[in-house]
């Protein structure tokens, strides 16, 4: 069983516009299939209101709100999803999931997208840590290369409590 953060930012650190994302790369979508197959997802429910209102197929859809939402399986609390979760689990986002998430993760899957976001009311990835972060080699996505991706791994001796 593993915990992950998969998301995609601008050159700001902006995840997310007006309720959707505000670029679209089809190599990044599709490793984002790729990586989370067979997984669960974990997500809150702005990130699932910004999907076509349907569960991603191929995996568990959890929805974390304060509400019961028809068509997915919600939770009010991360820590309550994660109870009733069996096998990897990957955090999709949005902010507060993934600034929650930080705690549980033991690995973030970032890619860097080229493009400059200047808009008020724009949503960013939180502060990684660098004391509790490990940084791999930023590597450009061998699709297409406008991506660089960066995996951050938890250091050793940092634990979710
Ligand atoms: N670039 C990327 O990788 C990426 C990934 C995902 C999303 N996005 C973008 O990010 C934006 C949405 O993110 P967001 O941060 O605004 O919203 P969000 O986290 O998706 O949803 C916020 C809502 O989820 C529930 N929630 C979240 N965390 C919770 C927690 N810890 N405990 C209880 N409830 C919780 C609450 O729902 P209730 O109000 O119902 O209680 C809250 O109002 C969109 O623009 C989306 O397209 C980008």
């Amino acid at each position: 069983m593993s915990f992950g953060i998969i998301a995609a930012v601008s050159r700001e650190g902006i995840i997310g516009l007006d309720g959707g994302i505000p670029w679209h790369y089809s190599s990044d979508l599709k490793r984002f299939k790729r990586v989370t197959m067979g997984s669960t997802l974990i997500m809150g429910r702005l990130t699932w209101e910004s999907l076509p209102r349907k569960p991603l197929p191929g995996r568990r859809n959890i929805v974390i709100s304060s509400q019961d939402i028809e068509g997915v399986e919600c939770f009010r609390s991360i820590e309550a999803a994660l109870a009733a979760v069996s096998g990897d689990v990957w955090f999709i986002g949005g902010a507060r999931i993934f600034a929650e998430a930080m705690r549980y993760a033991d690995v973030i899957d970032l890619a860097f997208v080229p493009d400059s976001i200047r808009a008020s009311g724009a949503v960013f990835f939180p502060d990684i840590d660098a004391s509790v972060w490990e940084a791999g080699a930023r590597e450009s996505d061998p699709e297409d290369p406008r991506l660089v991706r960066c995996i951050y791994r938890k250091k050793k001796g940092i634990s979710d409590e």
